[in-house]
């Protein structure tokens, strides 16, 4: 049955790396039709809204996107480059991936970490003797909605806010901080949030054999929210036997990661600590040039690199950066929609190119990017690309 996909390229290098996991999926034999979705910058500027609301109805009438990245910037920013004629009617810049997630609750986010061998950008640790490369496989479930992005910040709160908050006692000490001195941003959480991303990372767990399960959270200062993740996942994890559930702060994980990484399976954490914990890991199996992500709602799911627009490199012709984290990103697309074959096949190849080391891209040779790349034997973004595919 063919698929219909909607491909939202955004802006910058996101316009590059998306038709490039396109022709890899065609290449692997995977039957779909692409529409394309506006998304980013240039609607912003063009219309005052950087997610037009056809984008958003092609995504509840298909379900599925492939996205690259987009461009965002600061709201004072965001005013200066709004056509003329838009501006003082009230319109906001908003990110449009926060407002995806928003939209269609997209509550989980998955950022599978894993090495590849012979991967030149692997970490590797010092020992008595030399060194050893930890082979990390580590999937971090990031709960996408809630916790310190939720959006529920104020500076100058309004009294309200203020008075409520003054009910807590240890509000005392910021008792007489002027309102414009005072900057609020919360950590909402809901019972139903946590339990949904615990949930989804013991099934994964389950599903692919992990045997363990950590929850990454700071439950001895943040006694509410990361306590509330930290008890649900304890009543979770008893139905599942064989996995084993182990909780470590955020603070002492980042530590972790760079001693024994390879000791790690799924991870979870609220949407901040998430963030921070993906980062992590993704700079031992390389950066972001293999960095690839799903967020996944109960109708609508998007697949994305983890990297942004990287508009310094956008206007580099031929292109010079590294297309794996899409194409591992439209990977984890194939694999949510029941294609786990041909998805193995990308990795597959994705695996074959990086370990023969003979076509490599920019980042993978520690090169500081820019036009004269090649000179030094980068490959260009194309030529990654039919590398895979010629090993498919
Ligand atoms: P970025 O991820 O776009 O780029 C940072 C640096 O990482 C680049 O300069 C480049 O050296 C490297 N890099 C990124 N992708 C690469 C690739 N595929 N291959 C090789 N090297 C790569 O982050 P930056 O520069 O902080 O932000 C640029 C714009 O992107 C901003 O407007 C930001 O708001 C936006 N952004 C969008 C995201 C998204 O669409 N999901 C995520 C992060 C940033
Ligand atoms: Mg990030």
């Amino acid at each position: 049955m063919s698929r219909t996909i909607v491909a939202l390229p955004g802006d910058g290098i996101g316009k590059t790396v998306l038709p490039e996991s396109i022709r890899v999926l065609n290449a692997v034999g995977f039957d779909a039709e692409y529409v394309h979705g506006d998304i980013g910058w240039d609607f912003w500027c063009s219309e005052g809204n950087a997610l037009p609301q056809r984008t958003v109805d092609l995504l509840k009438e298909h379900k599925i996107g492939l996205f690259g990245a987009i461009t965002s910037k600061p709201k004072d920013a965001a005013l200066k480059e709004l056509d003329p004629q838009l501006r003082d009617k009230g319109f906001v810049y908003f990110s449009p991936i926060v407002s995806l997630r928003q939209i269609f609750n997209l509550d989980k986010c998955i950022r599978p970490c894993r090495s590849f061998k012979g991967n030149p950008l692997n970490f590797i640790i010092r020992t008595n003797d030399g060194f050893r490369e930890p082979l990390v496989n580590a999937v971090i479930f990031r709960q996408n909605t809630e916790g310190l992005y939720g959006g529920v910040e104020w500076t100058n709160p309004p009294k309200q806010v203020r008075d409520a908050f003054e009910t807590h006692p240890k509000m005392a000490r910021f008792k007489n901080v002027p309102g414009e001195d005072l900057a609020i941003s919360t950590r909402i959480m809901t019972r139903n949030g946590c339990r949904r991303i615990i949930e989804a990372a013991f099934e994964y767990a389950h599903k692919f054999g992990y045997k363990n399960v950590t929850i990454c959270e700071k439950p001895n200062v943040l006694r509410e929210t990361s306590g509330m993740m930290v008890n649900e996942a304890k009543i979770i994890s008893k139905k599942y036997l064989g996995i084993d559930l182990w909780d470590t702060n955020i603070d002492a994980q980042m530590m972790w990661l760079t001693k024994n990484p390879e000791i790690y399976g799924v991870i979870v954490a609220e949407n901040m600590f998430g963030d921070i914990i993906s980062d992590g890991f993704a700079g031992l199996i390389g950066g972001l040039g293999f960095a690839c992500s799903a967020n996944i709602g109960d109708e609508v799911s998007v697949f994305e690199p983890t990297h942004g627009s990287a508009p310094k490199y956008q206007e580099l012709n031929p292109s010079i950066v590294n297309p794996i984290a899409m194409i591992l990103s439209a990977c984890m697309m194939l694999d949510h929609i029941g294609e786990i074959e041909k998805a193995e096949k990308i990795r597959k190849a994705i695996e074959m190119v990086i370990e023969e080391g003979k076509v490599k891209t920019y980042d993978m040779m520690k090169l500081r990017g820019g036009p004269d790349v090649f000179k030094f034997g980068a490959c260009t973004t194309q030529e990654m690309t039919d590398a895979i595919i010629s090993k498919l």
